[in-house]
């Protein structure tokens, strides 16, 4: 089990504070308790990997959605500027800053044709973190959640799910939200960095797939 130094504590508590008040009440499944879910599950993933730096770990699962590019116009470098400017401004030393920024840049889902693999250990611990709260009973609902704030259907048979090949498509993709399980969810436990994130992925993607197929039961009245 890893350890913590006093400093990084009191940093990580100020981290914590500007983003609770940031993400307090959010309406589209990236609220506060999605970054405290995420910051969880990450550091209980943590304590499974050797030689993880516990507060690297927590200080980027608290950060990783500061400024999102799906809420900031696509642009993907935004996260890490955001996050630079508050660890700057809250006193963080450079090497943090640096490994948290890179974490930052490295987590999001960038369409099924793009390897979106960490170079860290410690973003690979964020990365199955963010991903695992993407999927399953949670999962379903935050789809739902972000679905209905973009104004997406959640539903159309007409419709295809696409399999996009660079971030650019993704991007532009204005998918349903059945779509986007077959697009990304139903993808993620493939894509697993670590041990511990793949075993829980797994039982979290039967649960989806069962529900999925009761959707579409429901749908043509078979159920
Ligand atoms: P990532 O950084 O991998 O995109 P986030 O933590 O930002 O992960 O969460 C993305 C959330 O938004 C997921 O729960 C995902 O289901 C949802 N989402 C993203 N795109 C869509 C979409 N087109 N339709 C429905 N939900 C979506
Ligand atoms: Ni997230």
């Amino acid at each position: 089990v890893g350890f913590v130094a006093y400093e990084d504590k009191a940093l990580i508590g100020k981290v914590e504070g500007r983003i609770r008040s940031q993400f307090q009440g959010e309406g589209s499944g990236h609220d506060w308790y999605h970054i405290d879910r995420v910051r969880n599950t990450a550091l209980a993933i943590a304590s499974n990997e050797e030689g993880a730096d516990l507060s690297i770990v927590e200080l980027a699962a608290l950060l990783h959605d500061v400024a999102d590019w799906k809420f900031n116009q696509g642009d993907a470098k935004a996260g890490s500027r955001v996050a630079m400017k508050l660890l700057t401004e809250l006193g963080a030393g450079e090497n943090a800053k640096t490994r948290v920024c890179k974490i930052i840049d490295e987590v999001s889902f960038k369409g099924e044709g793009v390897n979106t693999a960490p170079t860290s250990l410690e973003g690979g611990i964020v990365q199955d973190a963010d991903r695992l709260d993407a999927i399953g009973a949670i999962g379903i609902a935050r789809a739902f959640a972000y679905g209905g704030s973009k104004g997406r259907e959640m539903y159309d048979p007409d419709k295809k799910p696409v399999h996009h090949k660079t971030f650019e498509d993704y991007k532009a993709g204005q998918s349903t939200t059945v779509n986007h399980f077959y697009e990304k969810l139903l993808i993620l436990k493939d894509r697993m960095n670590t041990k511990t994130g793949k075993k829980m992925a797994e039982e979290r993607d039967i649960f989806m797939r069962d529900y999925l197929e009761r959707f579409l039961d429901e749908w043509k009245g078979k159920r």
